[in-house]
């Protein structure tokens, strides 16, 4: 398939146009994102938000009797190995950054997570989240925390908590006084948290779930996507293998001994309204933006139990600014993510970049609090 001239003539990795100042009244248009305020009044909030979540660890430490942890997604049910190829025939609008025409395939690291931050049994309500971490993906990155990895970072609601950094914040300060605390948010947010809120039913699978990215990204400079991954049919044919306290694991295991593999999709903004980026609380439904299939990601066969991998696994991180400018994070949820992710990586003294399928020795690098 050949490309539309007009896309033909945007190079894969362009830079993406910065959001608008001053944001356009009342108006959202295609393919843009806006300050809410300006720069430097998001830059104050987001300053105000790290600190929230060093409280929010410090908190669930305290009462959770654990070590510091991240401030979402603490406990892990395992950490796999795995190649995303992309489809030969994927769609020309698709081939920017690492789907780019002659990219792949590229190894990745996934870890599948319970949502929040603390250790809890996978029976609780939660969301359940799936993040995987491209290796070997060359040219500069949007921040300097690792050199050569594009991170896809997803959970198992298409929208996320609220519709932006604000209203997340509140629900994670809400979480940290208690789960209680945390469901009632959603059931007093249900405009805002409704999928979510139904989105943290128990579930008997972590890989026959399907993840959404939540907020939009870029894709190349001028388009502006959401991403999601659904599990392979092989995933329906199995029955779940776990239940219990870490029943996630135990199906984990058992899933990984014999392979398992999802499709990994691209969803593209149609029009400002039905598809906003700022309120990430609407969802891009599937029959206004249907899914576009890009690639596949395959895991072979392998145990998830290893000592090694299980500490490699707590210290690694992920971020969506993990990544190139051609895949930069649109919307003020994903703008604040900038520096929540990082915040939380340095307090829990996290953070170690993989280069391939084998499990760094060093000791975990340490970061300034
Ligand atoms: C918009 C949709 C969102 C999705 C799909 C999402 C997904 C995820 C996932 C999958 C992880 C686990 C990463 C891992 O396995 O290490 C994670 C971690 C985390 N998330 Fe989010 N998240 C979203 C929004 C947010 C927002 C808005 C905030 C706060 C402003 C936030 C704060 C965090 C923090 C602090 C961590 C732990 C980071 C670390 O210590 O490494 N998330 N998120």
């Amino acid at each position: 398939m050949k490309a539309p001239d007009a896309v033909a003539q945007v190079r894969p990795l362009d830079p993406p146009r910065l959001p608008q100042v001053p944001p356009t009244a009342g108006a959202e248009s295609l393919n843009t994102e806006y300050y809410i305020g300006n720069a430097e009044q998001e830059r104050q909030a987001f300053t105000a938000f790290v600190r929230q979540i060093h409280e929010v660890q410090a908190a669930q430490a305290r009462d959770n009797a654990q070590e510091t942890q991240r401030g979402f997604h603490a406990k892990a049910h395992g950490c796999v190995t795995g190649w995303f190829q992309l489809f030969p025939d994927r769609d020309p609008r698709t081939r920017f950054g690492v789907f780019a025409d002659g990219a792949g395939p590229w190894p990745v690291w996934i870890r599948y997570s319970n949502g929040v931050g603390w250790r809890q049994t996978d029976n609780e309500l939660d969301a359940r989240g799936m993040a995987v971490k491209l290796m070997g993906v060359p040219g500069p990155k949007l921040i300097d925390e690792e050199k050569a990895t594009q991170d896809f970072l997803m959970t198992n609601s298409p929208t996320p908590v609220g519709r932006d950094g604000f209203d997340f914040m509140k629900f994670a300060q809400a979480n940290a006084s208690g789960k209680a605390a945390g469901v009632a948010f959603l059931v007093s947010h249900t405009k805002h948290g409704g999928p979510a809120l139904l989105s943290t039913l128990p579930v008997s699978s972590a890989v026959a779930e399907t993840y959404w990215s939540g907020g939009a990204f870029h894709l190349g400079s001028h388009q502006a996507v959401k991403f999601l991954a659904k599990p392979c049919s092989i995933a329906h044919q199995r029955n779940p293998q776990g239940s219990g306290e870490n029943g996630l694991r135990d199906d984990l295991r058992a899933a990984a001994k014999e392979g398992f593999c999802f499709n990994f999709y691209l969803q593209f903004q149609t029009d400002a309204f039905r598809t906003p980026i700022e309120d990430a609380s609407r969802e891009w439904s599937e029959a206004d933006s249907p899914p576009i299939p890009v690639g596949r990601i395959d895991v072979p066969s392998q145990s998830i139990d290893d000592e090694k991998r299980d500490a490699f696994c707590k210290q690694l991180s992920y971020s969506p600014w993990h990544g190139v400018a051609a895949h930069q994070p649109m919307g003020h949820i994903n703008r604040a993510r900038k520096y929540v992710y990082s915040a939380s990586r340095d307090y829990r003294r996290g953070g170690v970049e993989p280069k391939d399928f084998s499990i760094p020795q060093e000791n975990p690098p340490h970061h300034q609090q």
